[in-house]
């Protein structure tokens, strides 16, 4: 196949992009995303401060810009994310603890609720864990108030939500083996243990040259995959440019591919133009819409 959603189709894979609805109004970036993906998530749009800047009031719009493109093209739609310390407004870590359970839950059941059927896998939590060597919990209203309990609640109450979605736990510096990724395997080991509704772990696979694609990349996505959930990588950006970030972009696609429940990959956006690393060129196609090396070697590599 001659794209990028066509060739990794043709694996049993979707190839999707982070999308920001205030660029749908521009033609190489509409027709760029149209021509080559079949996933999109949106960047920040369903974010808690995006969908409810203040309590019990929600606002969908620039998500259901969105969903409305994704579903017009027959793509699919990530949701990202329900539980993140975040892009939180601010009113979430006043409550009592008592009203954050109350109010995170009914977070959950409102956004979800909202695109119910619509969101083939949704990001329920995101970055709970510290980075470093202990394998702790971060810190944040959730964990702080509700105790490492928020995060199997929060599943709980997504499943409830939309039995349809698979539910993903999401996080990065988690792509090799670590203390990090250690941490998380054992969370999701005891989930399929207990039973705790979980579906897929998602490896945000941001990376440059103070942490590259880790050697143990694919050993890493197998030993999660062996617990019984798809792996999907969720915000691939690689910094650099020319051959070394082609060749390193190739070898995303390949681990992913020697994965059997590794069922997607979805880039953190379209063109370097607009890419959140500002003085970076981590993605596929430059600032002008062309095509970079590191396109060509994962178009080859699917
Ligand atoms: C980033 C967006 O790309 C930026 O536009 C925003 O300013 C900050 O968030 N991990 C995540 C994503 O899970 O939601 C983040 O997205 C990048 C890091």
């Amino acid at each position: 196949a001659s794209t990028l959603a066509g060739a990794a189709a043709e694996k049993g894979r979707y190839f999707g992009t982070a999308v920001a609805a205030g660029h749908l109004g521009e033609a190489p970036y509409v027709s760029t995303l149209n021509a080559e993906f079949d996933s999109v998530t949106p960047e920040n749009e369903m974010k808690w401060d995006a969908v409810e800047p203040s309590r019990g009031s929600f606002n969908f719009a620039n998500a259901d810009r969105i969903v409305s493109h994704a579903q017009s093209r027959g793509m699919k739609v990530r949701g990202h994310t329900l539980v993140w310390h975040s892009q939180l407004p601010s009113w979430v870590g006043n409550l009592s603890a008592g009203d954050l359970r109350t109010a995170m839950n009914n977070h959950i059941n409102q956004v979800m609720g909202h695109w119910k059927g619509k969101i083939h896998s949704w990001d329920v939590v995101n970055e709970a864990f510290q980075d470093g060597s202990s394998g702790a919990r971060r810190n944040s209203p959730f964990q702080d108030k509700l105790g490492n309990g928020f995060i199997e609640e929060a599943f709980r109450a997504a499943r409830a939500a939309d039995p349809a979605a698979k539910l993903c736990y999401n996080d990065y510096n988690t792509d090799g083996v670590n203390a990090k990724s250690n941490a998380v395997y054992n969370m999701v080991r005891d989930f399929k243990a207990r039973g705790v509704p979980i579906d897929c772990v998602g490896f945000q696979s941001h990376f440059n040259s103070a942490s590259p694609v880790p050697a143990d990349y694919q050993a890493n996505l197998q030993r999660f995959a062996d617990l019984g959930v798809d792996v999907q990588i969720t915000e691939l950006d690689i910094e650099g440019s020319g051959t070394s970030q082609a060749t390193s972009y190739a070898n995303v696609v390949k681990a992913c591919l020697a994965v059997t429940r590794c069922t997607g990959i979805t880039v953190w956006g379209i063109t370097d133009k607009y890419s959140w690393r500002a003085s970076g060129t981590p993605l596929l196609f430059d600032s002008n819409y062309n095509k970079k090396p590191a396109y060509t070697a994962v178009l080859n590599a699917l």
